[in-house]
């Protein structure tokens, strides 16, 4: 046991017992806290509760406890003739006292043009990836901190970014299909399947939960154009609360609808949704922006025109070269982003001129920060 886990006095009042640690922390738990959490309620594989709390009274409390030659806080409860035992090191990372006063550290680093002088910085080799763990780490977490990271030199075959995404998880599906075929095709179902320029977007800002990151992966891009775009909506968020809190207001709460309505699906797809969200810290937690897809707005009259003034601010920096990042997909790169936070568009190509073949996928962000945290053996 380290030195700062170590308990030095122990006591209890009425509802909950007080712990004092050697480094001077303290911390308070709650009886019926405690009885809920018991570690031998827990199935051993399934790895969750067995137990119910509305099987005790809300007055529960120790008939007896003490803390154990071995360390563990050993817990009789006065109902169900039960007896819990608490590992000392888990009671600390558990502690709720010094959790929750705790300050809030936002994990996002945000950028804007000057990234393109440290591409190194978000770009890594796609063997390193697929051979070390510690890159894999490496990758995630700049995902996460970032929210943009370019493989370089992977596959160039058909489907084969799937293998390289497999070492974080399983995609996410969308009627597009997996991959989505970014390829100049007639009668497209998404302007995407064109040769036309691409304004800076997040994708399917229709569906309730839009998909947390994309990857496309550049099978060949050699036609002339097809320049990549992307700017990292968060920043341009941080901008207008510093300089312009009325738009970033604006932004956070007039909600806009967007809509889908794909000839090849029987699907008529509407949400509302604001522009940019935030946390319950303040933090960002989310852009929708999608000019093509945005249905009409429906805002009270008397919002409209200050909407329509926020809005065109906001499109007007998310295409700004202040905070823009351009570059040039080449072959085996995969372009990898939070599709919640990052806007991404593309310059037109000439089809003949050359090829231009990407293949798309989306993950969920829940994929990429729990497999970071198995990685990496938080405790839970
Ligand atoms: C997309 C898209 C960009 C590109 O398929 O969603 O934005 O570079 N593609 O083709
Ligand atoms: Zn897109």
């Amino acid at each position: 046991m380290i030195e700062t886990t170590k308990i030095i006095k122990i006591s209890n009042n009425s509802s909950a017992i007080q712990i004092e640690w050697a480094d001077g922390q303290k911390s308070i738990f709650h009886y019926l806290w405690l009885r809920d959490n018991c570690p031998k309620d827990i199935h051993p594989t399934a790895r969750e509760r067995l137990f119910n709390l509305v099987n005790v009274s809300e007055d529960i409390r120790p008939e007896s406890y003490e803390i154990k030659k071995s360390g563990e806080l050993e817990i009789k409860w006065n109902e169900g003739e039960h007896t819990s035992i608490f590992e000392t090191n888990w009671l600390r990372n558990n502690c709720y006292t010094i959790k929750s006063k705790k300050e809030y550290i936002s994990p996002y680093k945000l950028w804007d043009k000057s990234l393109i002088n440290n591409l190194s910085e978000i770009s890594i080799q796609c063997e390193e990836i697929m051979n070390s763990k510690k890159k894999l780490i490496n990758w995630l977490e700049i995902l996460i901190n970032y929210g943009i990271s370019i493989i370089k030199d992977g596959p160039t075959k058909k489907e084969s970014g799937l293998e390289v995404l497999n070492r974080i998880s399983h995609v996410r599906e969308t009627f597009f299909g997996t991959p989505f075929e970014v390829i100049n095709i007639p009668n497209p179902n998404n302007t995407a399947y064109t040769a036309r320029g691409l304004e800076n977007h997040t994708d399917l800002p229709y569906f309730e939960i839009p998909p947390g990151y994309q990857f496309l992966h550049c099978l060949i891009n050699d036609a002339d154009g097809g320049m990549s775009s992307t700017i990292d909506g968060f920043k341009v968020a941080d901008y207008l609360r510093k300089n312009e809190l009325e738009t970033f207001e604006i932004l956070k709460k007039i909600e806009v609808k967007f809509i889908n309505n794909d000839y090849t699906q029987k699907t008529i797809r509407v949400v509302n949704y604001p522009l940019i969200s935030l946390t319950k810290e303040g933090d960002y937690k989310e852009i929708r922006f999608n000019i093509s897809q945005t249905g009409t707005i429906e805002c009270d009259p008397n919002q409209m025109e200050k909407f329509y003034k926020a809005y065109r601010r906001f499109a007007e920096l998310l295409h700004s070269k202040e905070f823009s990042v351009n570059f040039k997909l080449a072959k085996g790169d995969i372009f990898s982003f939070d599709n919640r936070r990052v806007v991404h568009g593309r310059t037109e190509y000439n089809p003949n001129s050359g090829h231009r073949h990407l293949q798309g996928y989306y993950m969920d962000r829940d994929e990429i920060q729990s497999r970071l945290n198995y990685l990496k053996e938080i405790k839970i």
